[in-house]
């Protein structure tokens, strides 16, 4: 499977890179192709909303000149795509929340008969870090995500929150195990 992993955190040893990077080596090791990108590292602008993009149905025809294009057409070619981040204010971290309003130049007509999506039949998987516990704190983040496919005409793989987190260094043996199935689930 080919595999994106879009992360949101600008921390790259800091909790959720740290969960993420086991679930990572956990699909390197079973054999599938993964590329990882750190969103934050990335010149990506808001959407407009100009819905110039919806004229070019065929192909990802944002009119924005920045690092969004690229990762958009990564993203139409790959089988599999998990988006990870710490949880901001009981929301997706700025980059990644970005990043996902530029999926809007992947499909057109959302609610209409001739609705049609670049990334139609795309597994996609949420892991999100927190201070918190998942109760009255991480709730509105996996909503939306749940909602996300809607549009894409994707379907859900999987997603999983860890609370509760401290530092990397507080993490388990459990903590990792829960990565390594979480990534063989993924991909089933
Ligand atoms: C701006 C900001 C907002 C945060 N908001 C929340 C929150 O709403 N709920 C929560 O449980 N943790 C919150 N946290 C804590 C982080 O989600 C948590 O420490 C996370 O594991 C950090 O991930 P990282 O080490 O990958 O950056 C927040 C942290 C920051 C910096």
């Amino acid at each position: 499977m080919k595999i994106l992993t879009l992360h949101g955190g600008a921390r790259k040893k800091g909790n959720t890179a740290t969960a993420a990077g086991w679930v990572e080596n956990e699909l390197t090791s079973m054999g599938h192709e993964v590329e990882s990108i750190y969103l934050f590292d990335k010149n990506i602008k808001g959407c407009l909303a100009c819905a110039k993009c919806k004229d070019t149905p065929d192909k990802v025809a944002c009119i924005q000149k920045d690092d969004a294009s690229e990762i958009l057409d990564k993203m139409v070619a790959a089988d599999l795509v998990v988006f990870t981040s710490p949880l901001y204010f009981w929301g997706l971290a700025g980059p990644l929340k970005t990043f996902i309003d530029r999926t809007y130049s992947l499909y057109v007509d959302y609610h209409k008969p001739t609705h049609t999506s670049l990334v139609e039949g795309q597994r996609q998987a949420l892991l999100v870090t927190g201070a918190g516990p998942y109760e009255n704190n991480a709730e509105p983040v996996f909503t939306a995500f749940n909602r996300l496919q809607s549009p894409h005409k994707a379907v859900k793989a999987g997603e999983l929150f860890l609370g509760k987190c401290s530092t990397p260094d507080n993490f388990n043996t459990a903590t990792k195990e829960r990565m390594l199935t979480f990534a063989r689930e993924i991909v089933k």
